[in-house]
């Protein structure tokens, strides 16, 4: 069979169900695609609770004006957090156009002066990071070694939440707590 009987196939039999004009599908595609792309290559969109919030920030020395980056901001309580509470100079990435969406709309709620960047961690000059912190799947741990720590500063701080990044030990570390349900956290320095 030829591509143009195949894409008639198409056309007749799938498509004609799905009346979507090209403006709505280049649409859902901006959208779709790098939400996507940080789910299965990141990590999917899932807030860490409020206490483990604030047990990552008090494991570390956060000291005014110092840079924090949160690598996938999700909805961008943690550089809120960061910036209300510690004076940082707080910087979120994300990278799922709703996900950010939303988190730029919070913002007027938690009125704090920290940045929600709409982009993809793996693509930014994170070299004047004092503290990085992530909640990120294994795949992209295992990354944060080639990738991002080459880039870091001496003395940098790395936090994890719920996943290590292989082979390193960790310079601190928390255990996870049961009765709050909330999981390890893992300080890497530089
Ligand atoms: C598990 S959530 C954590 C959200 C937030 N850090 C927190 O602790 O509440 C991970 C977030 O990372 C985002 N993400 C994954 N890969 C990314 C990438 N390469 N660039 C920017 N954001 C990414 C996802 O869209 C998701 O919102």
């Amino acid at each position: 069979m030829d591509f143009a009987s195949l894409a008639k196939i198409y056309k007749d039999g799938f498509l004609q169900f799905i009346n979507f004009t090209w403006i709505e599908i280049v649409i859902y595609a901006i959208i779709l695609v790098p939400t996507f792309y940080a789910m299965i290559k990141g990590a999917p969109f899932v807030p860490t609770q409020m206490t483990q919030v604030r047990r990552m920030l008090s494991i570390v020395p956060l000291k005014k004006g110092m840079k924090l980056y949160d690598l996938g901001s999700g909805d961008g309580r943690l550089v809120h957090e960061a910036a209300k509470h510690y004076n940082v100079d707080a910087v979120g990435y994300e990278f799922s156009p709703l996900v950010w969406l939303w988190s730029v709309i919070l913002s007027y709620v938690w009125r704090s002066k920290a940045q929600l960047r709409f982009g993809n961690f793996w693509k930014q000059n994170l070299s004047d990071a004092d503290v990085i912190v992530c909640y990120l799947l294994p795949n992209a741990m295992k990354q944060m070694k080639q990738r991002l720590m080459p880039q870091l500063k001496p003395g940098a701080l790395i936090i994890s939440h719920a996943f290590q990044i292989p082979d390193l030990k960790a310079y601190k570390s928390l255990p996870p707590d049961p009765d709050q349900r909330i999981g390890a956290v893992w300080v890497y320095k530089i």
